[in-house]
C-alpha cells in the first residue's frame, strides 16, 4: 500500500512486523473504536478496501469494539453486502445469525489444514470474513493465513502439471439424519443439516448445480463425489492461485499437519497426536476409498503419492503466517489469493465466519 493511500485512512494501518510482505494489513483505530463508524467508513471507501484486498490479500481490523455476531456481520457487509449462507463443506457449524456461523465445531485438538474456502463448489466464495468473539489461550487456536499464489509459484511446474494431468477426485461421506447407526471415529456431519432439508430430490438438484455426484448409502448417508480444478485465476489480477482441497482431504493430511505442528510447538500432546494420526491413517487405508469420510485421489481413483502431498504441504507451511487472535478482531480475506486454517487449541475459543 503506497503512503499516499494509507494517509487517506482515518485509522492506523501497517503490516505485521514479522511479515514484510504485508499479510495481513492491520487496520487499527487511533482512538475511535466504534464499529458502526468503521462500517460507515468502509462503505464510503469501497475503492480503498478493494485495492487493499488486492494488494495484501487480507485485512485485519483490530482494536474495534466488535463484540457480537450482528456487529461482525455489519462490518463484513460494509465490505461486501452479498453474503451467502449455503455452506457445502465438511466442518460442523452453528448459525449465529442468518449469515454468520461458528467457524468450525470440529474438536479443539484437530488441526484444519490451509485451504481456500469451498474450492470444490462451482463458484467458491470471493471473500471470507472471520471474527474473534472469544480469544483463545495464547499460543494456540490461531487462524494462520497463507498466500496460495506464492505456494503455486513455489511448486515445481512438473508437479503442478502432474496434478493437472491426473485431475482430482474428492469423496465425502456424510452421515444420515439419524446421525449414523454405529460408532465411527471419522463420521462427517449429517447431510440434512448441510443441505438444510431432508428432501432427497432437493439435495440431488443442488448437487447437480455444484457438479457433485450423489449416492445414497444403505445406512442412510450421502456420498458426494466431485472433481475440481487444481488452480484458478484471481479475477482482479489474472494471477494463478493454488485452489484445491487436496491437502485438506488427502488421507495423509492429519499426520502431515500434526508432524509440522509438533515441529513448531514441541509438546508431548502434539507428539502423541502426531503418532496417533499415523496409526489412524493406516487403519483408514484398509477401507475402500469410497467409504472413507473424506479422501482426495487422482481422477481415476489412484492415490496421489504421499511425497507429492508432502511437497505441497512444505510449500504451504513455508508461506504460513501465524498471528494471535485478539477479541473483536475482524479478518477479511480474498479467497482467490489467501488460504486459512486452524491450529489446535485448548480452553474457550469462539471464531465466527461469514462469506460472500
Ligand atoms: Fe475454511
Amino acid at each position: 500500500m503506497g503512503a499516499a493511500t494509507v494517509t487517506q485512512v482515518p485509522y492506523r494501518s501497517y503490516a505485521l512486523p514479522v511479515h514484510a510482505d504485508g499479510l495481513p494489513l492491520v487496520v487499527e483505530p487511533h482512538d475511535d473504536r466504534d464499529p458502526d463508524r468503521l462500517a460507515a467508513w468502509l462503505r464510503a471507501n469501497p475503492d480503498w478496501v478493494a485495492a487493499a484486498l488486492v494488494e495484501h490479500g487480507a485485512l485485519l481490523f483490530r482494536g474495534f469494539a466488535v463484540a457480537d455476531a450482528r456487529t461482525f456481520e455489519s462490518v463484513a457487509r460494509a465490505i461486501d453486502d452479498d453474503l451467502k449462507n449455503d455452506y457445502l463443506g465438511t466442518s460442523p457449524r452453528n448459525a449465529l445469525t442468518d449469515h454468520v456461523f461458528t467457524a468450525s465445531e470440529l474438536p479443539s485438538y484437530y488441526p484444519i489444514p490451509q485451504h481456500c474456502e469451498m474450492t470444490f463448489v462451482a463458484r467458491p466464495p470471493r471473500r471470507l470474513f472471520f471474527c474473534c468473539l472469544v480469544e483463545p489461550a495464547s499460543g494456540s487456536g490461531e487462524t494462520p493465513l497463507a498466500d496460495f499464489r506464492k505456494v503455486l509459484r513455489d511448486l515445481h511446474p512438473s508437479l503442478v502439471r502432474r496434478f493437472e494431468r491426473h485431475g482430482l477426485r474428492i469423496v465425502r461421506n456424510y452421515s444420515g439424519p439419524d446421525g449414523g447407526r454405529r460408532f465411527d471415529l471419522w463420521r462427517l456431519k449429517r447431510w440434512d443439516e448441510m443441505f438444510r432439508t431432508t428432501d432427497r430430490a432437493t439435495v440431488e438438484a443442488r448437487c447437480r448445480e455444484e457438479g457433485f455426484e450423489p449416492t445414497w448409502t444403505a445406512a442412510g448417508g450421502l456420498r458426494l463425489v466431485s472433481s475440481q480444478p487444481v488452480t484458478r485465476t484471481r479475477p482482479e489480477t489474472g494471477e494463478p492461485v493454488w485452489h484445491n482441497h487436496s491437502t485438506t482431504f488427502h488421507l495423509s493430511q492429519a499426520e502431515g499437519e500434526y508432524r509440522r505442528i509438533y515441529r513448531m510447538r514441541p509438546t508431548l500432546r502434539h507428539f502423541l497426536l502426531w503418532r496417533l494420526a499415523g496409526v489412524l491413517e493406516r487403519l483408514q487405508r484398509r477401507r475402500p476409498v469410497d467409504e472413507l469420510a473424506m479422501q482426495c485421489t487422482r481422477a481415476d481413483g489412484g492415490e496421489i503419492p504421499r511425497e507429492d502431498m508432502e511437497v505441497v504441504r512444505e510449500a504451504v507451511w513455508r508461506h504460513m503466517v501465524v498471528f494471535p487472535w485478539r477479541r473483536g478482531d475482524v479478518l477479511a480475506i480474498d479467497n482467490y489469493a489467501v488460504a486459512h486454517g486452524r491450529l489446535p487449541y485448548h480452553g474457550p475459543r469462539e471464531i465466527a465466519v461469514c462469506w460472500a
